[in-house]
């Protein structure tokens, strides 16, 4: 059944704030990250949502030598049409290494010239889309050159975004804060999950803490399980150097399927800010229960595929090892440990190469407490499920149990499904667009602070520990599965055993 919904907006709020003048620096512009999804968002916000600002440059930087003319063909082949026209108009390029003086000093004087040209007043953004190990050599780097020192309140500002992975582990993951800590001040660092840029994902704010209806079942009492699913059907691709010493723990599941968790499980944040979100989003990972080597026995499944009807297995991937033990896939049943979530698990799973690219989570409710349509007991009767789909065919869906044509009795489950695309007749914009404008706009409320990261990466030590003692066969073990399936069937008994199911697949 569709639902077509009555759509009201608040105009004002609903404005896109553009924001002034500015220069983005682009560090590894000629790279993957910077083809696939940073110079297309610029070129959207350049382009149709004409929400870049007048007085804008994009300056790329990087080891490969180009000119301007190379790299303004780079911008329109990766954003063709008018879009990329209008970004590549504005972009220039500067050749140079990424842990030397040199470099740097040339970047200081080719920022000057633009900057002066351009008006952009000094502002500054920095995209480091870069190997996670330069980003602190870099960021000393544009310190040293003074090119990130700001004047708070008065001066221009400059700030530097950081991809994720942000360390590889709890003490990695300190000693970068420390350095950049050195050299930049918190309200200058902007830590990216693009997660949390998606709009599907800031919806699940909207549609907890902007409705009324749902605040009341969303506690132990009604719901009796949550499912959280981030299948890709991609596999490793290209990305093997960096995927294989990386595993989805590190990938996925420390920062995306943990932010995820935390915008459902957290309770209501006094505001929409970053301050306000953080604390609560901390105070949920503090209820999560820490793993011990009986939980990460019983309650993680890690795997890895092999050949299947998708391909071939993780292994025989170009530049993968042939004898990798990296998982390409986790499950586990987490539990938060408060008043609101006593005894409800929460499964969470991601993969590669699995049989469709989806994610979603799906709230189950537990059963009506008392049935009047005998025979059927209250288990007979299909549960409502709460399902927030958030990529592809965005939207919500909610089953229910309805009478159906028939006997007087007869019934059977019915889905209320609204669509993103059909209720508001537009794509939701890549997450990227969001970010880099917030960017620009010194929003902080979309990304992670140091110590969210922290507490990410401490809750998975234990698992990263046990996995590093024990081998690919000890704890846990690495088990196989085809390319193009849900998973292994590990993962199907996690939830078999406690009588339950995944919702899709096995
Ligand atoms: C990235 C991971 O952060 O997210 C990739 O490094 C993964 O391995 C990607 O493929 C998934 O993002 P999305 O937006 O396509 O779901």
């Amino acid at each position: 059944m569709q639902v077509t919904p009555r759509i009201t907006t608040t105009d004002l709020l609903c404005l896109e704030r553009g924001p002034g003048p500015c220069a983005a620096i682009l560090f590894g512009a000629s790279g993957d990250l910077a083809r696939r999804k940073l110079l297309p968002a610029l070129a959207a916000l350049a382009g149709e949502r004409r929400l870049l600002p007048e007085h804008f440059f994009l300056l790329g930087y990087g080891r490969t030598p180009l000119t301007d003319a190379d790299f303004a063909r780079q911008v329109t082949e990766a954003c063709p049409g008018a879009a990329g026209q209008a970004l590549a108009g504005r972009c220039f390029y500067q050749t140079g290494g990424y842990d030397d003086a040199a470099g740097h000093a040339a970047l200081a004087a080719r920022l000057a010239e633009l900057e002066l040209r351009f008006g952009t007043g000094g502002n500054r953004a920095f995209y480091l889309a870069l190997p996670p190990e330069l980003y602190a050599p870099v960021c000393e780097r544009l310190a040293a050159a003074g090119l990130t020192t700001a004047t708070p309140a008065t001066g221009p500002w400059r700030r530097v975004v950081v991809e994720k992975p942000f360390g590889r582990d709890l003490r990695t993951a300190d000693e970068l804060d420390q350095r950049l800590a050195r050299v930049l001040r918190p309200e200058q660092l902007y830590r990216i999950d693009h997660y949390l840029g998606k709009d599907t994902v800031q919806n699940i704010l909207m549609l907890r803490f902007a409705n009324r209806v749902f605040a009341p079942i969303w506690n132990r009492d009604s719901i009796d399980h949550v499912q959280i699913t981030v299948a890709e059907e991609v596999g490793v691709g290209h990305r093997a150097g960096y995927f294989d010493a990386t595993g989805v723990l590190r990938d996925m599941c420390q920062n995306h399927l943990l932010q995820l968790l935390a915008l459902v499980a957290m309770d209501a944040p006094p505001r929409f800010d970053a301050a306000a979100l953080e604390a609560e989003k901390l105070r949920l990972l503090d209820t999560l229960r820490p793993w011990t080597p009986a939980r990460i026995a019983a309650d993680l499944v890690r795997g890895q595929y092999g050949a299947g009807p998708a391909g071939a297995g993780y292994c025989t991937e170009p530049g993968v090892p042939a004898d990798s033990a990296t998982e390409t896939y986790l499950a586990a049943r987490l539990f938060v440990d408060d008043w609101r979530w006593a005894g409800v698990p929460f499964y969470l799973r991601t993969g590669k190469r699995l049989a469709k690219r989806v994610t979603e989570i799906a709230l189950t409710l537990k059963p009506v407490p008392h049935s009047i349509f005998a025979p059927l007991n209250p288990e007979d009767l299909a549960p409502n499920v709460l399902v927030m789909r958030v990529q592809p065919d965005e939207g919500i869906e909610l089953t229910i149990q309805a009478k159906r044509p028939g006997p007087k009795l007869c019934m059977s489950a019915m889905n209320l499904d609204v669509s993103y695309r059909e209720a508001f007749k537009a794509d939701p914009p890549d997450a990227y667009q969001r970010l880099l404008l917030d960017v620009m706009l010194g929003d902080q409320t979309l990304f992670l602070s140091g110590e969210l990261v922290r507490r990410s990466w401490q809750f998975w030590q234990p698992v990263l520990d046990a996995w590093a003692a024990a081998g690919a066969d000890g704890i846990c073990p690495l088990q196989p599965y085809p390319a193009g399936s849900w998973g292994p069937p590990a993962a199907a008994r996690l939830l078999a055993d406690d009588g339950r199911r995944w919702r899709l697949g096995a």
